[in-house]
């Protein structure tokens, strides 16, 4: 599918799926739980579904109907009969692979071309340490995994990443003794907050997180808060085009928000009220006004908190005077896509001025953008970024392979011309 879309302005009140790192968890942790839970506004986005699609593969009963799903659980898994499918899914694939560690039964977890040329060897080899038998195809999936029998084991993450960290923790639970994760920068803790409140404390001190193996967390009921990544593109399309935006019930845990205050930084103008928790995550309303005026720079410790909102900030940087530099985020280049070749590529096809480095990148502004043919790549993220960019770009841009944001947002068009953008299907 082509979206094309021409210079608008968008405003008002953004209506978000709900977080989906949240919507993994919520329903994993569900599916570990002995009984019912119930989660409202879960994401209808592709990634959401493969997650549920391998738990009911598992022998887990999980009933989806109108953004609430009903799980039901045995508290324990049966062995999968067939593949279990991650489908574009890095967090499916290596969250999922911490729970099978913990389980006394072998299975095997594939996905799409994407997926399957992502980094593995980063959530096996710690899994190995704890005692599961984890087998890849040179570090990639499939990931063949035979698991029981864990102990625990201190472990120092060479990447701050949050599917690294759970999945260790996640087979910390399975495991006998304490499991320690330690990361060279904090990464978004859902999974700390969740367990914890589920009743499986989480011992977090700085960038250290330790559980003790044993415990199973309890059923639950929730209505998850919307996903501030998601949030992104519509405020940062409210921001370039001059209206504001407000969202309700957002997801505001501060290992997620760095986009807004980088967007705090450039100049907007940001408040966040927090009003409620939900499965220990703090959450409320987020409202975003004004306009971008100045550059940033973002160094490694900043990254994780904004990691998927990047290609966005490069689209920021080409509307303000001066160099908006982004270090230490070499991750992107094993996301869905190398998203530094990606967003370089794309933008420059528009008229922008950056330059790929080994871990980020350099944009230098203002400059007008022009609208052209571009590709998403496959890339949801950047597919939303390249839609944000047609509404200030002149004339009008196409974007090929735009349905690949049904992966996260698949409501993310109808949102943005319900805003105000002018954004067709074609
Ligand atoms: C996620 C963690 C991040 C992020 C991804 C979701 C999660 O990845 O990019 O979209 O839910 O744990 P890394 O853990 O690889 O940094």
């Amino acid at each position: 599918m082509k979206w094309r879309v021409s210079p608008s302005r968008v405003a008002g009140r953004v209506e978000l799926p709900g977080d989906k790192s949240l919507g993994h968890r919520s329903l994993m942790l569900a599916a570990m739980a002995a009984g019912r839970s119930r989660i409202g506004n879960l994401s209808r986005g592709q990634d959401i579904a493969s997650t549920a699609a391998c738990l009911r593969a598992l022998g887990v009963g999980v009933d989806e109907a109108g953004g609430t799903a009903v799980v039901e659980s045995a508290g324990q898994f049966s062995p999968p009969s067939r593949d279990l499918f991650a489908g574009n899914s890095g967090t499916t694939m290596r969250l999922l692979s911490g729970i099978l560690a913990g389980q006394p039964f072998r299975s095997r977890l594939c996905g799409d071309a994407s997926l399957s040329s992502r980094p593995m060897e980063r959530v096996a080899d710690p899994l190995r340490r704890m005692g599961a038998h984890v087998g890849t195809r040179d570090g990639k999936a499939p990931l063949e995994i035979r698991g029981g029998d864990l102990h625990g084991i201190d472990y120092r993450s060479p990447v701050g990443s949050a599917q690294v960290k759970s999945a260790v923790l996640l087979a910390g639970v399975y495991a006998d003794g304490e499991t320690r994760v330690t990361e060279p920068a904090k990464s978004r803790d859902h999974t700390e907050r969740m367990l914890s409140a589920l009743g499986v404390p989480v011992r977090v001190s700085g960038t250290e997180a330790s559980i003790r193996g044993g415990g199973r967390p309890s059923p639950f009921d929730a209505d998850l808060p919307g996903d501030p990544s998601s949030a992104a593109f519509l405020i940062a399309a409210g921001v370039l085009t001059g209206g504001n935006v407000i969202a309700e019930n957002l997801l505001l845990n501060e290992t997620r928000t760095g986009f807004s205050r980088i967007l705090a930084r450039m100049g907007a103008d940001v408040e966040a009220t927090v009003d409620r928790n939900v499965v220990g995550e703090p959450a409320g309303k987020l409202r975003v006004g004004g306009t971008v005026q100045k550059p940033v720079s973002i160094e490694s410790s900043e990254v994780p908190a904004l990691i998927d909102e990047l290609p966005l900030v490069a689209l920021l940087g080409t509307q303000v005077s001066g160099v908006t530099s982004v270090r230490g985020a070499g991750e992107l280049r094993v996301k869905e896509t190398d998203r530094i070749v990606a967003t370089v590529d794309a933008l420059r096809s528009l008229g922008a001025d950056i330059e790929a480095r080994p871990d980020g990148f350099d944009v230098r502004g203002p400059t007008s953008l022009r609208g052209a043919e571009v590709s998403a790549n496959g890339d949801h993220r950047l597919a939303m970024m390249l839609a944000v960019a047609g509404l200030v770009a002149s004339g009008s841009t196409t974007i090929h392979g735009a349905d690949a944001a049904d992966v996260s947002f698949p409501g993310f068009r109808a949102e943005l011309s319900r805003l105000g953008g002018t954004i067709e299907a074609l």
